[in-house]
């Protein structure tokens, strides 16, 4: 049986098909960085909807790193020397449409509206995770191994931000049971 990496070289055999993977990759870096820049400036608000204290802080931390990404992201491009550029991510969009609606739905000062924070961060948690990944694997078959560790570190970043707000749903539940 053919494994994934002998398909991979048979890909390769062809000049064009690099071309073609660099293409797809320089796309979904578009894409991300697109994303990345509009959740710095969707942040700040989520994290003043918020109830509880927890929830503004792991916001507003993740607002940092989020900052951060973006000088990552730009030094991806750099790093194939390219110059960074968005492409209108439209998941991201309508995920934050999303969590818009939620904090609307919501009142000020619950627990609920807390809740529908957490959910719609965790969505958006699991595209980057999901982005981030497929990038670095793109980038490993690329060959771009600056490109690679650069992308390996916001995924972390991902992973731990997503832990984070399971663990402050999760304190919910447990000051809950204690309350009752
Ligand atoms: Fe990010
Ligand atoms: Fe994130």
């Amino acid at each position: 049986m053919a494994s994934f990496g002998d398909s991979v070289k048979n890909f390769f055999s062809g000049s064009d098909n690099v071309e073609s993977l660099r293409e797809l990759f320089l796309e979904e870096l578009r894409d991300i960085y697109y994303a990345e820049n509009k959740l710095v400036n969707t942040l700040p608000a989520m994290a003043e909807a918020a109830t509880t204290n927890d929830l503004k802080t792991a916001i507003t931390r993740h607002l940092e790193e989020t900052r951060g990404h973006v000088r990552r992201l730009e030094q991806v491009f750099s790093s194939i020397n390219e110059t960074p550029s968005e492409v209108t991510c439209e998941a991201m969009k309508g995920l934050l449409e999303e969590g818009n609606e939620l904090i609307d739905e919501t009142i000020e000062g619950t627990l609920t509206r807390d809740a529908g924070i957490i959910i719609a961060s965790q969505k958006v948690e699991h595209y980057e995770i999901a982005a981030y990944g497929s990038l670095r694997t793109l980038a490993r078959l690329l060959g771009y191994e600056t490109a690679a560790s650069l992308l390996a570190q916001t995924l972390q970043e991902e992973k731990n931000a997503d832990t984070l707000l399971t663990d402050i749903a999760e304190s919910f539940v447990n000051q809950r049971a204690l309350a009752e």
